[in-house]
């Protein structure tokens, strides 16, 4: 082959690879092209190998051509290859773009149970007297729930609790919150004021009034000179929150064997406003809750001096308050999850 030759089968050679470069639509076709034509057994290198057949003279031109070539080549293949890869990116943007200005699709709010919010609403008025929200768990040992409060095994007042037992020797699901006050006092130094809301459990037939799952909140202040006083009026300033001001209470004896004396605490009965109806069994009270002042051997269990320290003790059930509040007759409503009743709130 001679210096004419050769320099045209270049020239041609340029020409094929750039139009194959302009062509190449994708990544896979383009690195085809460059091992077609600049690859170590490509088509350049084919070319060039003839070049042993020139004169000397001749050899220096051909490789300052076969140069030119090559940058030639190359350069186009990295255009091409930018433009490929801005094309890919703009591609993917048009792919993936949000439309910023479609509405949102609407989800389900739910809202809160009614008992949860009576709580918070017992907890919200307590609160406002200062005082403080403990929990307290719900499987107890026989000690807190009965021994610590004053009720030995044996004792007749554990009939006043229908109680779940446990495998577990000396474990059961608490009858009350009243073992938290034991919590509480051995973990807490005087002034103490705490409240401490939970479900309870009892061996009882269920109906419209009696569940064996329920919510009590318990409400305990250990401090010198706590008097009965102290707890008709923060009881009455409770009542006076949750059912208006003009609402009566009153105090009636109870017995409890961890508080002495024992009251019951009544509110006049706010469906008949105290005529008597079948609501509150024609009495014109509804009991809300039940008190008194901490017993000495209570205030000792808990590792407190009861000739330093005095206490009140209350426990109101949660689901009568709520029954009150929002006016539903049949407490197994609360736990039994039906849309129909829960949206209600
Ligand atoms: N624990 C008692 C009950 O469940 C209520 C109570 C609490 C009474 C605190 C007095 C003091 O019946």
């Amino acid at each position: 082959m001679d210096l004419e030759t050769l320099s045209a089968r270049l020239a041609e050679l340029q020409a094929a690879g750039l139009e194959a470069i302009a062509s190449a639509t994708d990544p896979a076709s383009l690195e085809a092209v460059q091992v077609a034509y600049l690859g170590r057994r490509g088509e350049l290198k084919t070319l060039l190998g003839g070049i042993g057949g020139l004169p000397a003279e001749d050899r220096p031109r051909v490789g300052a051509i076969g140069n030119r070539v090559r940058e030639a080549l190359e350069a186009a293949l990295q255009g091409r290859q930018a433009e490929l890869d801005s094309a890919a990116l703009e591609a993917r943007l048009a792919h993936e773009a949000v439309d910023v200005t479609l509405p949102g699709r609407p989800f389900r709010r739910g809202s809160l149970h009614p008992l949860i919010e009576t709580n918070r609403e017992i907890a919200r008025i307590f609160g406002q007297f200062g005082f403080v929200v403990y929990e307290g768990p719900e499987v107890e040992t026989d000690v807190r729930n009965f021994q610590a409060l004053n009720i030995p095994p044996d004792h007749p007042a554990r009939d006043l609790w229908d109680t779940l037992y446990t495998d577990v020797p000396g474990h059961l699901l608490r009858t009350h919150t009243s073992p938290g006050q034991i919590h509480v006092m051995q973990q807490t130094a005087p002034p103490i004021r705490a409240l401490l809301p939970g479900r309870c459990f009892r061996y009882e037939a269920v109906d419209a009034s009696h569940g064996f799952e329920f919510f009590q909140v318990e409400g305990l202040m250990v401090d010198e000179g706590t008097t009965m006083a102290d707890l008709r009026g923060l009881l009455d300033a409770f009542a006076h929150a949750m059912f208006g001001r003009a609402r009566p209470t009153r105090f009636r004896p109870g017995y409890y064997p961890f508080t002495e004396p024992s009251v019951a605490f009544d509110v006049q009965c706010v469906v008949c406003d105290g005529a008597g109806c079948p609501s509150c069994k024609r009495t014109g009270w509804m009991t809300i809750l039940g008190a008194g002042m901490v017993h000495p051997v209570v205030l000792r269990n808990g590792g407190l001096d009861p000739e330093r320290y005095q206490g009140f003790a209350f426990g109101l059930g949660t689901d009568r308050i709520a029954i009150l509040r929002y006016g539903i007759n049949d407490i197994r409503m609360f736990l039994e999850n039906d849309l129909r009743f829960l949206e209600q709130f």
